[in-house]
């Protein structure tokens, strides 16, 4: 409750500041329930108190404009994000990927680099010739914002580098602010990284060189990777450059060694002048690391050791169920507003039904809340000596909120039944389901669809503008324009931003559709499959021989397929896919133009002994190849590994005059 005008000011900049973190900073630095109580409050003393507000209400601020202050760049490569690991299975996890991608033997342990994780700003730097001449910010990863100017403001950062160096260099690395140095502006911001957001963000530049930005560089781009042999001596080159490089990275060959750093670098990072979140696992040689690549959002190549959860003390209020986009049902606690590590948190997960179960987890009850980076805070621990007496057991409701009768899936693998309970919704049956669906179908990764963000499709939702998918293609802007907090500029907007995705990439189309199982790699596998949306749509005719196919692509498993078939199968998914396809144009699947394999075909029978298939096949389609799941006419070459190639297989394939080559054959093909 706001109690008078001078708190509703106070509590208005405080959210005017979140709201510039959420929509133009892409960095919330709370969640969202918190943000929603806050505005609420103030929403609240709006109503009651009409005559001393003025024109400028919270109820009619939609979301801060995205900023239109830099011009938007495009990265050289992605600036991806990182893979969490947070336990010893984690990176053992970690270390049986690389393996497996690498062919190598399970327990082999191939050179790391550890480095500790700066808790900052990610930044990009250009130099040509050895000449300072562009910084652009992560944005999403793909483009990043022009802030040339503020970056050079940075002393870290050399403009012109120590040792001459010819043609182009991309450094990368985090801009933070030293903890002693954030003492002095503690009031303005919540915490270090806050503060090196918003003053790179300056659009004066002299605002910026007033706060004391420090830069670690850390890395440079596959481009680059002929300079060195290795990470480690990459950062020995920075250094000589003039860059100042984290002096705590160290080799790591074994677990034994990257347990040791781990705990010795935790032990130092409250006493370390600047933030760190975890430790930062890297291949360290550059070659492999260009072997593995990279996933959608994260490289094969590394990833990021996290230091435990920070931890807080707070009360559940209520417990309240969410419904996924997958029609999990998750428990979340409503809890006391706690800060843990500087960051409000007012919702925990419980995970699902068993988990109360076995926890006993009470309304009323004092528990411990986990907080790890990114990750949606948990409650990991109830206080039984502060249980009410008059406290009941929860029941965890056997129906969705819909009035569908929930489920737990038998899992084929595990012979078990699932812990999480589902709604059974087969396509768009379920409001809660759905809604989560279009967030989905409007989210980054899929048709990124700006200015019609989680919040907008709620109230869409809500005055019942937009019930599925393809409505968002006959939104009504006149009355949009005429809706609170809305005006003709805005709808004008929204307009333009759902024009400009109409033409969409048949793999981030295919992800949209939400289908269960198919995450962005396997939307990649299939648009690589299918190339373009007619043949995509052959999967409606649920024809057995398409899944046949598709079982044998890499990454394709039952699971998949059964998924596709399932949402084939529902009247209701066939009509949304049909009606979006007719609105939308969507682009047949590029193949590289480029490359030696290009309008090539391959197939691959038995193991190889220096590459998994993963590998092979990735390089195939680097090479604008294609890789086909059974032998045909249009097959080009069929690859036999030395290690149990099918028979059947290399037999069909001669009979029908496609070249057969062995392991050897394909090494000298592609050079390895
Ligand atoms: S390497 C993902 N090394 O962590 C590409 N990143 O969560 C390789 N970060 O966006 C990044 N310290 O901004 C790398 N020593 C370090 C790092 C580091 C901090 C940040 C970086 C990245 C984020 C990923």
């Amino acid at each position: 409750m706001i109690k008078n005008l001078k708190e509703y000011k106070k509590k208005k900049k405080i959210f005017l500041d979140l709201n510039k973190h959420y929509y133009d900073l892409n960095r919330p630095v709370v969640d969202d329930a918190s943000y929603d109580t806050l505005k609420k409050d103030l929403i609240n003393f709006e109503e009651n108190n009409k005559d001393i507000i003025g024109d400028n209400k919270v109820k009619n601020i939609v979301g801060y404009k995205p900023s239109d202050k830099f011009s938007k760049v495009k990265h050289d490569e992605n600036m991806l994000s990182l893979d969490n690991a947070f336990s010893s299975e984690d990176i053992s996890d970690f270390y049986k990927k690389l393996n497996n991608f690498l062919n190598l033997d399970l327990d082999t342990r191939i050179e790391l680099l550890a480095e500790p994780k700066i808790d900052g700003i990610s930044a990009s730097l250009k130099y040509v010739n050895g000449k300072y001449t562009q910084g652009i910010s992560r944005g999403d990863g793909n483009f990043g914002e022009e802030i040339s100017e503020n970056l050079a403001t940075i002393k870290d950062i050399p403009k012109v580098l120590s040792n001459s160096f010819k043609g182009e260099l991309i450094v990368r690395g985090e801009v933070y602010i030293a903890k002693s140095d954030f003492k002095n502006l503690s009031e303005k911001f919540a915490n270090p990284r806050n503060a090196a957001s918003g003053s790179l963000r300056q659009k004066d530049s002299k605002n910026t060189s007033k706060i004391p930005l420090k830069f670690f560089a850390y890395g440079t781009i596959f481009k680059n990777h002929d300079i060195v042999e290795k990470q480690s001596d990459f950062l020995k080159i920075l250094k000589d450059f003039g860059f100042k490089i984290n002096p705590l990275s160290k080799i790591i060959n074994n677990e034994h060694e990257l347990d040791l750093n781990y705990k010795n670098i935790e032990t130092k990072r409250a006493s370390l002048d600047y933030d760190i979140d975890g430790i930062v696992y890297k291949v360290n040689n550059f070659k492999l690391q260009q072997r593995l690549g990279n996933l959608t959002n994260s490289p094969r190549w590394a990833i990021a050791h996290k230091f435990s959860a920070e931890k807080g003390i707070s009360k559940i209020k209520k417990i309240e169920i969410q419904v996924g986009r997958t029609g999990a049902l998750t428990p979340v606690a409503k809890i006391d507003p706690v800060n843990i590590g500087g960051v409000l948190v007012s919702n925990a997960t419980l995970h699902n039904e068993e988990e109360i179960l076995r926890k006993d987890i009470r309304v009323n009850d004092t528990v411990i809340v986990q907080r790890a980076g990114d990750v949606i805070p948990q409650v990991v621990r109830i206080d039984l000596t502060k249980r009410p007496k008059t406290s009941k057991k929860f029941i965890f409701p056997q129906k969705c909120p819909c009035g569908f009768t929930t489920v737990k899936e038998f899992n084929e693998t595990t012979k078990k039944y699932d812990a999480v309970r589902r709604c059974p919704d087969k396509g768009y049956e379920c409001n809660l389901i759905t809604k989560e669906k279009l967030k989905h179908y409007v989210s980054k990764d899929a048709m990124n669809i700006e200015g019609l963000g989680k919040k907008v499709i709620e109230n869409f939702w809500n005055l019942n503008l937009l019930k599925l998918p393809q409505d968002i293609y006959k939104l009504d802007f006149n009355r949009i324009s005429k809706l609170e907090g809305w005006g003709k500029l805005s709808a004008d907007n929204l307009k333009k931003s759902i024009e400009k995705t109409k033409k969409i990439n048949l793999d981030r189309f295919i992800f949209s559709l939400g289908i269960r199982h198919i995450g962005q790699e396997n939307a990649k596998i299939l648009a690589r499959f299918f190339k373009s949306i007619n043949n995509f749509k052959k999967l409606i005719s649920r024809k057995d021989q398409i899944y046949t196919d598709l079982i044998q692509l890499d990454g394709i498993g039952d699971t998949q397929v059964k998924s596709l078939k399932n949402f084939f199968i529902n009247k209701t998914n066939k009509k949304v896919f049909e009606q979006l396809i007719s609105q939308l144009t969507i682009l047949d699947h590029i193949f590289s133009k480029k490359g030696k394999f290009l309008n090539q075909t391959f197939m691959f029978t038995g193991g190889m002994s220096k590459m998994s298939r993963s590998e092979a096949k990735k390089i195939v389609e680097n090479e604008g190849g294609k890789v086909l799941g059974s032998p045909s006419k249009k097959l080009n070459y069929l690859i036999s590994g030395d290690s149990k190639p099918t028979i059947k297989k290399i037999n069909q394939a001669k009979e029908i005059g496609v070249k057969v080559l062995n392991e050897k054959d394909w090494y000298r093909l592609i050079d390895f």
